[in-house]
């Protein structure tokens, strides 16, 4: 068994980019392995700016994942900011780490890019994300295609400080679904929380059948023979779909005559189907917040005892103890 650990970010309502990237490999691995799974709440505080926003988006968040099936007698639940050994840690990297190793990464570089003011938290996330890695000794990290830069970053400021330091740092490897590592929004791009392109995993089932129906979809003509793989509609169906549907849908492709609209509505049905168990134990878990706080409670325990032997073994090695 592997030590797994990933962490998401409470900044909204997740999105089917977050669970077929992510999530569903946190459930996945949690049968075989030692999952550490994590609420990134010091990371959204680079972008969430209200308190009660904050605190709602971490309980939110907590109740999707074990909706979705991370199961607390399995894996390992919590909130980054309950660890503060994570932070400590981050100072022990920032020391060390070059400049240029963050200038070189994207969310930075594309605000600065964009002329927008970026702060100090924005440059240094990579390293906190680091510290949160390096914590619990993990191997293996569950992430979409946009965090492997973040996962390189860290392995660089582990063998630095294991290079001055002497053996410190367990280096860890990201976990990237080919199929999807990078799902497409409603316009084909990225799906992003900053983009303003997502299908909500939970909400309203009407209003997100209507986010489907307006997928942007190109305008060759309906009779054209069109490759399925170069098409974001058909990438978010096979999310969905069975193998034997996802080779009939790709044959309709390849024969062409189809309507882009009957692709739209096979993805509406199966994407409810799909969700339908999450949904309804969802709305269970908002009638028992307790349990859910608790969860949270045992899962800091656990990962703090972990976090503070590393802590301590880091602090050894580069002469605090
Ligand atoms: P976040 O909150 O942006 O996203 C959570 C996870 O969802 C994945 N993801 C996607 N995967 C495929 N297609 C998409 N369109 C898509 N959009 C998002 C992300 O890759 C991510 O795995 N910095 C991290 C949070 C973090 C973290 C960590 C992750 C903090 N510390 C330590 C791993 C290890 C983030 O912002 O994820």
């Amino acid at each position: 068994p592997l030590r797994v650990l990933s962490g998401i970010q409470p900044t909204g309502r997740p999105h089917w980019g977050n669970y077929f990237g992510a999530i569903r490999q946190y459930i996945d691995l949690q049968e075989a392995n030692e999952g550490y799974y994590f609420i990134a709440d010091l990371h959204a505080l680079t972008t969430v700016r209200d308190a009660a926003v904050l605190r709602q988006n971490v309980l939110d968040t907590a109740m999707d994942l074990l909706a979705l099936g991370l199961d607390p007698t399995k894996a390992t639940l919590f909130v980054q900011s309950h660890i503060p050994e994570v932070s400590e840690l981050c100072w022990l990297l920032l020391s060390g780490t070059p400049m240029g190793l963050l200038q070189r990464c994207v969310a930075y570089k594309e605000k600065v890019e964009k002329g927008l003011p970026a702060d100090v938290g924005l440059f240094t996330y990579p390293v906190l994300q680091a510290a949160d890695i390096l914590a619990y000794d993990s191997q293996l990290v569950p992430v979409g295609a946009d965090q492997v830069q973040h996962i390189e970053v860290c392995r660089d400021i582990a063998s630095r400080f294991n290079h001055q330091f002497g053996d410190t740092f367990v280096l860890p490897k990201a976990n990237v679904l080919d199929a999807s590592a990078k799902v497409p929004g409603t316009d084909g791009e990225k799906m992003s929380k900053s983009y303003d392109n997502t299908l909500p995993l939970f909400g309203e089932v009407k209003k997100i059948s209507k986010q489907i129906m307006r997928i942007t979809t190109d305008s060759r003509p309906m009779e054209d023979p069109k490759e399925p793989e170069d098409d974001h509609l058909f990438q978010l169906f096979r999310l969905f779909g069975n193998p034997d549907e996802i080779d009939a849908m790709a044959a309709m492709y390849r024969r062409g005559g189809f309507g882009y609209g009957d692709v739209k509505k096979a993805i509406a049905q199966s994407s409810e189907a799909y969700f339908a168990d999450a949904r309804e134990k969802r709305a269970e878990l908002e009638q028992n917040v307790d349990y859910v706080h608790q969860v949270l409670a045992e899962g800091a325990e656990k990962a703090r005892n972990v976090a503070a032997k590393v802590l301590g073994r880091a602090q050894s090695a580069c002469g605090l103890r």
